[in-house]
């Protein structure tokens, strides 16, 4: 039997992997199909019914009003989860992400605002239509933005690799500035760990010739390096395919042109430690 879990939690395994997800299946894209369906059925609903003056399709507006707003809400969950917990922070998918929001919920205000006013016998049709025109449009804008968060900027993606283990992340907050960051043999051969040290996000690696320390943040877009591929020392980004040694942080491959933070590691005792 199938083991289907219902999972909203902080992810372990994977860093753009979403974190309000049902089996891997980011919720958020699944839950944004009805908002859209239903705004838009209102929309076509009530010019329908405008053209042919027919009042009972702009009843039927009215509940697809009502229905696009449950939704549009029930999919907000998922996808604040996803925008605080999942996108990495400094980055072109937090800037996008925000004006997606933004206009997803000045959409909402002017549905929510549609399905008050039209409550009233006399509310005007035409600025009911023109309201819902532009709330379709800012729909369609909004919807574009959440396909280039998924399609290009892999937000909620599960990668998964031939070969590689599965990597994990750790907080920790302290003072010291030496920092336990793995056991000798933790990291398998081209696998990555990210750590977060008092908010500051630093990728442990290990590469054929020992174990390597550089920022997670990509100097193209701000894309978590943690969450590409790296091999032979050399890591590139999942955005846009930069390439950074691993060791000195230098760019071995554009469209990136600034190196990245690289850090100092020592190994003793069976341990790794970080030296900040
Ligand atoms: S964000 Fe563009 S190459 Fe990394």
């Amino acid at each position: 039997m199938v083991e289907v879990r219902f999972l909203i939690v902080y992810s372990k395994l994977t860093r753009m992997k979403s974190k309000a997800h049902l089996a891997s299946h980011p919720l958020h894209p699944i839950l944004v199909s009805f908002p859209i369906a239903f705004f838009t059925g209102a929309f076509v609903f009530d010019l329908f019914g405008v053209i042919s003056n027919r009042p009972a399709l702009s009843l039927v507006a009215y509940y697809l009003d009502i229905a696009g707003i449950i939704g549009a809400l029930a999919a907000a969950v998922p996808g604040a989860i996803d925008y605080f917990m999942t996108i990495p922070p400094e980055s072109s998918a937090k800037k996008r992400g925000t004006q997606h929001a933004i206009i997803n919920l000045v959409n909402l205000g002017i549905f929510t605002y549609v399905w008050f006013y039209r409550r009233d016998a006399s509310a005007n049709p035409y600025l009911i239509l023109g309201l819902e025109a532009i709330g379709v449009i800012l729909l369609s804008i909004a919807g574009w933005m959440g396909g280039t968060l998924v399609h290009r900027n892999q937000i909620g993606i599960d990668h998964r690799y031939a070969n590689a283990a599965k990597w994990n992340q750790e907080y920790i907050n302290t003072e010291d500035k030496k920092i336990k960051v793995a056991r000798v043999g933790e990291i398998k051969i081209n696998a990555m760990k990210l750590m977060h040290i008092n908010g500051k996000r630093i990728v442990i690696g290990n590469t054929e010739k020992g174990h390597v320390a550089f920022s997670d943040h990509c100097s193209h877009k701000g894309a978590s390096l943690a969450d590409g591929s790296m091999i032979c020392g050399t890591v590139q980004c999942p955005w846009h395919g930069s390439q950074f040694d691993t060791n000195s942080g230098e760019v071995k491959a554009g469209p990136a042109k600034e190196k990245i933070d690289t850090y100092t590691l020592e190994e003793s005792n069976g341990n790794i430690y970080l030296l900040l």
